[in-house]
């Protein structure tokens, strides 16, 4: 079987795909008779690419350094994303483009174009989750395609595969996470007694966080994860707005130190929970127990524990993340398409 993606942006995570792609190639053959074929590619301001043959992945991560990838481009060029995203021929979009975190724009238009098209969409940006899950998820139903984001939440660790496969005619009662690696990073840095600004530094050396961090610093991305997983998981309606939302700039030195004399660990928790007919969220630095196992979770890494009415307590955690994780991700994706799992 050939499966024609179209990659919607060309940042970290759809870079480190098309390396995965071209590392797995043979593997994705063997295993599941799959060759994967990118014949178009997207971006804001390093061009955009399509190519019915196939475009060779490793000519276009060197044309996308010298921002050029129109130099791959075969046919009549394309004005815009929408544009390209109505012309390329394909059978699965990857969007891993950027969004507004306070409306989930433009990714949440972009996914539903591809859908509204008749193509399978796999995606790594929270927006359209948070935003609109209700409204694509029941668009791709009706028109029997893939909708897949196992990338959202924790990277490539199979949190969405379990709660979609995992647990059959099961009723999630309560989510519970630690799911941002830069105030997590903080937090550990502030056990060690390194002040806080000191170490947002040392994450924004290293890459692993933004010039503003107050999407991770003040909770914002942190509820945009608990309101995907409770949308996704719980069967709510939430939107990142509706979630309870402390950050943790407050969070001091001294208050790590204290509570972890007293046997506790202060960690961002993302947490939602049914009252009733409605399901809540919220998210606030909570000392945890050093029996939790969300407690444990250092540095870089993330956890998320499910609690079911068949299952009482069950936690993921994930080692270090990168984009390389992500990738891995959105390739787990593409191949349960494959498979068809979104018609299981
Ligand atoms: N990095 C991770 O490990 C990670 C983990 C989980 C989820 N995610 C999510 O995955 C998505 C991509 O992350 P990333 O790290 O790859 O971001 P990134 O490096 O900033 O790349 C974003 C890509 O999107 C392109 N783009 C922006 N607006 C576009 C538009 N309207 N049409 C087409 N392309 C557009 C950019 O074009 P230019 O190249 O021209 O700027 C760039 O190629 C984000 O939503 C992020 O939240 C990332």
């Amino acid at each position: 079987m050939e499966l024609r993606l179209a990659l919607l942006g060309f940042g970290n995570v759809n870079r480190a795909l098309a390396r995965l792609l071209l590392r797995k190639a043979d593997a994705l053959r063997a295993a599941h008779d799959l060759t994967l074929t990118v014949t178009g590619i997207s971006t804001d301001s390093h061009g955009r690419c399509i190519d019915p043959a196939g475009i060779d992945l490793k000519a276009a991560l060197d044309a996308y350094a010298e921002r050029a990838l129109e130099r791959l481009h075969r046919g009549a060029p394309t004005p815009d994303t929408a544009a390209f995203l109505q012309a390329v021929p394909a059978d699965l979009v990857v969007e891993a483009t950027w969004m507004n975190p306070r409306t989930g724009q433009p990714a949440t238009d972009l996914v539903r174009a591809a859908l509204g098209r008749g193509l399978h969409v796999v995606t790594a940006n929270k927006g359209p989750l948070a935003y609109a899950y209700r409204e694509l998820s029941a668009l791709a139903r009706a028109k029997r395609l893939g909708f897949f984001f196992e990338s959202t939440v924790m990277d490539g660790a199979p949190v969405h595969a379990f709660g979609r496969e995992g647990l059959p005619v099961s009723v999630i009662r309560r989510i519970r996470g630690v799911l941002n690696s830069t105030t997590n990073s903080i937090l550990t840095r502030l056990e060690q007694g390194v002040p806080f600004a000191e170490a947002l530094q040392e994450m924004q050396a290293a890459g692993l966080a933004e010039a503003d961090p107050s999407n991770d610093i003040d909770g914002w991305d942190s509820a945009l994860k608990i309101t995907v997983l409770a949308n996704v998981h719980m069967g709510a309606d939430l939107r990142p707005a509706d979630v309870e939302r402390t950050g943790i700039g407050g969070v001091t030195i001294e208050q790590v130190q204290a509570a972890l004399k007293e046997g506790r660990r202060i960690k961002l928790l993302c947490e939602a929970w049914r009252d009733g007919e409605a399901v809540r969220a919220r998210v606030a630095p909570v000392a945890l127990p050093l029996d939790s196992p969300l407690a444990h979770v250092m540095r870089t890494s993330s956890a998320v524990t499910f609690e079911a009415d068949t299952l009482t307590e069950l936690t993921i955690i994930e080692g270090d993340s990168s984009p390389d994780t992500t990738a891995f991700g959105v390739l787990a994706d593409i191949v349960n398409i494959a498979r068809g799992r979104h018609l299981a």
